[in-house]
């Protein structure tokens, strides 16, 4: 071995500005293998496979990327489990879903018919007990639909929000007692009722011992997602772990539709053509005016109050009206029925809504991913859905936990 041809793992490490521990890493991963040298067995890196990746960064302003793999078998309970976008970016970054609950009996259908092996638990959370899985879960995830609380001024205990899906959620993890909980939601919890309703689910994850980390929105659009969706998340850290949590970071690439509908680097081939709804001649004949990236200020006047009825004078910019995505630009949020009055989302080359499968695109689903029931069906548990790669980067965020929690504590 000519040695004049290699660098040591710290000459490799600031040469590149990584860290050595992402060194160790890319090495597992295969992205900038080692050598071992044969006197010390330290590991060494030919210089020639460093420069050009050196090049690459300064040529690409390449992302650190939130990957780690797990060091153990990582089980998820995942409740509100939809048609399974969470439940899919999870089992991507490499966690195992052991059970996962729904009411919706269509979005149940789509959980079986994707993962025959999964149990999916059927039906309304209040009626499942999940005690059998106390102490061998990891993480408890669910996307609980928001409601208020009924409170005056006293700080929230669990027993007080019974009756809300918050209180079945923060119920399975006190009867689960996972190192980690996971709750989502959408930005708007941050000022339901004031900001009383997140304050109330805070002091409820602490009452049942844990303490909530500060709360984040995360941008679905920093996380290889063509879409500027927006999910707040909520983690619950259990009070005898004094671990931090970090969020996953954001990515400086941005996708755009092109990336969600076309080949290139999101998907290996142009979106699958599927069915899709259509909408009304009228909404055809003034969506026809709107060119991509416009919205109904594009239209004529006279249309613009037609069109907008009692909202054109409301004020505001209400973007998402009569608006028609370009193909250089990250999807709006996509809602739960697509042909929905006031939040047009319209193809830029063609006047209609969105297919399920350009749908399922923009959220991220793999195409393989199949929706059960109604086409209406099979929009609304899209719409409904975390994005799978904003999942898969939470889940790695988990991992990342999971990993320092048991390298620390007993062996699993
Ligand atoms: C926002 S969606 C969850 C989306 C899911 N996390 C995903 O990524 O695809 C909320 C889900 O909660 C389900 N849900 C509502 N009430 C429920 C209940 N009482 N028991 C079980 N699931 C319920 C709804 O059917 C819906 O699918």
């Amino acid at each position: 071995m000519v040695m004049s041809e290699y660098l040591s793992l710290s000459e490799a490490s600031e040469l590149i500005g990584k860290s050595k521990e992402t060194l160790r890493r890319w090495d597992r991963e295969g992205k900038l293998s080692a050598v071992r040298e044969p006197m010390s067995n330290y590991r060494v890196y030919k210089k020639s496979e460093v420069l050009e990746l050196f090049t690459d960064f300064v040529n690409d302003d390449v992302d650190e990327s939130n990957y780690v793999e797990a060091e153990n078998d990582y089980t998820v309970l995942e409740l509100f489990a939809g048609a399974g976008g969470l439940a899919v970016g999870m089992e991507k970054a490499g966690l195992k879903c052991i059970a996962l609950n729904e009411i919706d009996k269509f979005a149940c259908a789509t959980l079986r018919k994707n993962r025959p092996n999964w149990k999916v638990l059927e039906g309304d959370i209040k009626a499942f007990d999940f005690s059998e899985y106390q102490d061998k879960v990891d993480v408890v995830t669910g996307g609980f639909p928001c409601q208020a609380f009924s409170y005056a001024g006293k700080k929230l205990g669990l027993a007080d929000a019974r009756g809300t899906l918050f209180y079945e959620f923060a119920r399975v993890v006190k009867e689960v007692n996972p190192p980690i909980c996971i709750g989502e939601n959408v930005r708007g919890l941050l000022s339901h009722d004031n900001g009383k309703t997140l304050q109330g689910m805070i002091s409820i994850l602490d009452e049942i011992g844990y303490n909530v980390v500060p709360v984040q929105v995360l941008k679905a659009i920093n996380y290889n997602v063509p879409q500027k969706r927006e999910r707040l998340i909520l983690v619950g850290i259990r009070k005898d772990i004094g671990l931090e949590y970090e969020y996953p970071k954001p990515y400086k690439k941005i996708y755009n539709l092109k990336d969600a509908l076309k080949k290139g680097e999101l998907f290996e081939t142009n979106v699958p053509k599927s069915d899709g709804a259509k909408y009304p001649k009228s909404k055809i004949e003034v969506l026809d005016l709107v060119p991509p990236k416009g919205y109904w200020r594009d239209l004529p006047l006279a249309i613009q109050k037609s069109f907008m009825g009692g909202s054109f004078h409301l004020g505001g910019g209400k973007t998402g009206i009569a608006r028609r995505i370009g193909w250089d630009e990250p999807c709006l949020t996509l809602t739960c029925s697509p042909a929905q009055k006031q939040t047009e989302r319209c193809h830029p080359d063609e006047t209609r809504p969105f297919t399920v499968r350009e749908y399922a695109r923009i959220q991220t689903f793999p195409d393989d991913w199949q929706f059960e029931g109604s086409i209406a069906q099979q929009y609304k548990q899209i719409g409904n859905a975390v994005p799978v790669n904003l999942g898969k980067e939470v889940g790695y965020s988990i991992i990342r936990f999971l990993n320092k929690y048991y390298s620390l504590s007993k062996p699993k």
